[in-house]
């Protein structure tokens, strides 16, 4: 089997690169060898790799930058996706798409579930929801995962972020009025491979559809802040700052260019009875990935 990653240098695209190598020929992609921008590129792509099942996690993620480039934001959030759809349809062959939280408004009481009506707020959530639509009107073989809060040993995120500036500076001040579940990289590519296994199984047909997919448990950006810190402690690290001495403020009182969601958290019930997979706990895979971090550190710096 070949199978089509795209986005291969992203946190999740990196980690699918080991965890579907178990199922067939794994040919990743990033922007240098196709623009996901330029849909002539991502013919020419698909032409040439010919693949058996597409995986794409490929994304403009920047959410503040998108509100200024709102048509980049679309030609790699909406438009290509909507050709790595059809080109899924007219081959027979299934697709797997990433989508997030930013499709929510963030309003509601409880968990979202994935009958709950989407209401995006930003242009990166609009972008998305349209990437959404796209593969699930064109490709009758889609899986979208929705996640939130993606963070991994590779690539730019908020754990690493707080590790570093965590030895840097002796105040943080971090919103703990947005409520979600920071879900790992990794353990968003070892789902998708349990299911891509099962999407060339009996009864696949069952299952295509829209899931949530994120870690068990949540948190706000300050409770994930004050972990990371009480958890890099305990490795060792030399912080210049306790978990208990980070601020806690709101979102009013740190202003940025794309509207945050309050309430990011999403229903897994679903993708948990249908795939037959357990989630760890947020906390779990933060401290996995910590400690790889801390272990990989002269190589990962
Ligand atoms: N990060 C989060 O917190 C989060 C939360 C919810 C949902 N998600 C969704 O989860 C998926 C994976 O996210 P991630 O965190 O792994 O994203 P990421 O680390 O930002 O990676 C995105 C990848 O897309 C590639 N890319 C961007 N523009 C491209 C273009 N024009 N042509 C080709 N490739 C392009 C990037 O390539 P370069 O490295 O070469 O730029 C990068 O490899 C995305 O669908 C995202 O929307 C993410």
């Amino acid at each position: 089997m070949k199978i089509l990653v795209t986005g291969k240098n992203g946190q999740v695209g990196f980690e699918l690169m080991r965890s579907l190598a178990t199922l067939g020929t794994v040919i990743g992609v990033d922007l240098k060898e196709c623009d996901l921008s330029d849909s002539a590129a991502i013919d020419k792509l698909l032409e040439k790799v010919k693949p058996d099942l597409i995986v794409n996690p490929a994304a403009y993620t920047a959410v503040d930058k998108a509100e200024s480039e709102p048509v980049i934001a679309h030609a790699i959030n909406a438009k290509a996706p909507e050709i790595l759809a059809k080109f899924a349809s007219r081959r027979n062959i299934p697709i797997i798409h990433y989508s997030t939280d930013y499709v929510f408004d963030g309003l509601k009481e409880g968990t979202y579930t994935e009958t709950d009506k989407i209401n995006p707020k930003s242009v990166y959530g609009k972008s998305k929801a349209l990437g959404e639509a796209a593969v699930r009107n064109n490709a009758p073989k889609h899986i979208i995962l929705r996640t939130s809060w993606v963070f991994g040993s590779h690539g730019v995120n908020f754990l690493k972020t707080m590790l570093k500036l965590s030895q840097e500076r002796d105040r943080l001040s971090i919103v703990s009025d947005q409520i979600g579940s920071p879900t790992s990289a990794a353990l968003l590519a070892d789902v998708t491979a349990i299911i891509a296994k099962q999407l060339f199984e009996p009864g696949a047909c069952q299952k295509y559809g829209t899931y949530h997919l994120v870690t068990e448990g949540e948190t706000s950006w300050h409770g994930y802040a004050q972990m990371v810190v009480a958890r890099a402690n305990k490795l060792g690290v030399n912080t210049k700052i306790s978990s208990n001495a980070i601020q806690s403020i709101r979102t009013a009182d740190y202003p940025l260019p794309a509207p945050r969601l309050a309430n990011s958290r999403l229903d897994t019930t679903k993708i948990k009875t249908t795939f037959g997979v357990l989630l760890p706990t947020w906390q779990d895979e933060v401290i996995k990935v910590l400690e790889y971090i801390e272990s990989h550190a002269e190589r990962l710096n």
